[in-house]
């Protein structure tokens, strides 16, 4: 059996359930996991404390200037069996998954120099492969090299229910179409955005889950990842 590790590259749109499988295979793999929109998330959260961004302005400048001051750590719950996302020592798990959150998370992504500080914290935190890594750019500009890459789609109906679920079961006040204009409108920002935009490198495996369980997924994912592995 090979046994050499590999990175694999998880992107797509929007609540495509990218997090959930990338989650199964690490867990399968003893890989590390690392959700890269939770980091995105994170400085958005920054950024909305300390007024930098809200629905009508956005400050770049401010928050370019402060890059240095935002500590990002991901710290492993074995109760919830993956790691959460810490924000200058702080939990924010939580509350990097509000509808605020999300609002504003496609704007400050776009702004590059947050980008770079992002992507060279990811290229670290893969160098010693063994990663599942999910978000937008983990295949294009991450890890252009990836052993495996994924690219996750599904109808925004779809996807807008699943996370209108989510929200739901947190107990978050929310409407469906709130949550689906949402999800359209990442979408439409993160693909258009002149830096990095989502999309489907060239090399990538595209997954329609749509209509597919998850063991289903997991299983087909399984069989690509014992074909790549070194
Ligand atoms: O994966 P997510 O939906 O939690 O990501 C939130 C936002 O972060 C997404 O709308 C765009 C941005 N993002 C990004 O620009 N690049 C990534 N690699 C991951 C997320």
């Amino acid at each position: 059996m090979k046994t050499g590790k590999i990175i694999i590259a998880i992107d797509g749109f929007s609540s495509t359930g990218k997090s959930t499988i990338a989650k199964q295979l690490a867990k399968e793999l003893n890989y590390i996991y690392v959700d890269t929109g939770a980091m995105y998330r994170a400085v958005t959260l920054y950024a909305m404390k300390n007024n930098y961004v809200s629905a009508n302005h956005l400050d770049s400048e401010q928050l370019i200037d402060n890059l240095n001051n935002i500590k990002l750590s991901f710290l492993f719950n074995a109760e919830l069996g993956f790691a959460e996302m810490f924000l200058n020592d702080t939990n924010v798990e939580r509350e990097i998954r509000t509808i605020e959150v999300s609002k504003l998370v496609s704007k400050v992504s776009a702004i590059s120099e947050v980008r770079k500080k992002l992507v060279q914290e990811q290229q670290n935190m893969g160098k010693d492969k063994g990663i599942v890594m999910d978000g937008r750019d983990i295949g294009t500009v991450v890890f252009p090299n990836a052993e495996l890459k994924l690219f996750m789609t599904a109808s925004a109906d779809k996807r807008a229910t699943r996370r209108y679920k989510e929200l739901l079961d947190r107990g978050d006040k929310v409407n469906y179409e709130e949550v689906l204009f949402n999800v359209q409108e990442r979408d439409r920002i993160d693909s258009t955005r002149k830096d990095s935009p989502l999309t489907k490198a060239d090399d990538a495996i595209e997954f329609d889950n749509s209509d597919m369980g998850l063991n289903e997924q997991f299983e087909r994912i399984m069989s690509l990842v014992n074909d790549r592995k070194q």
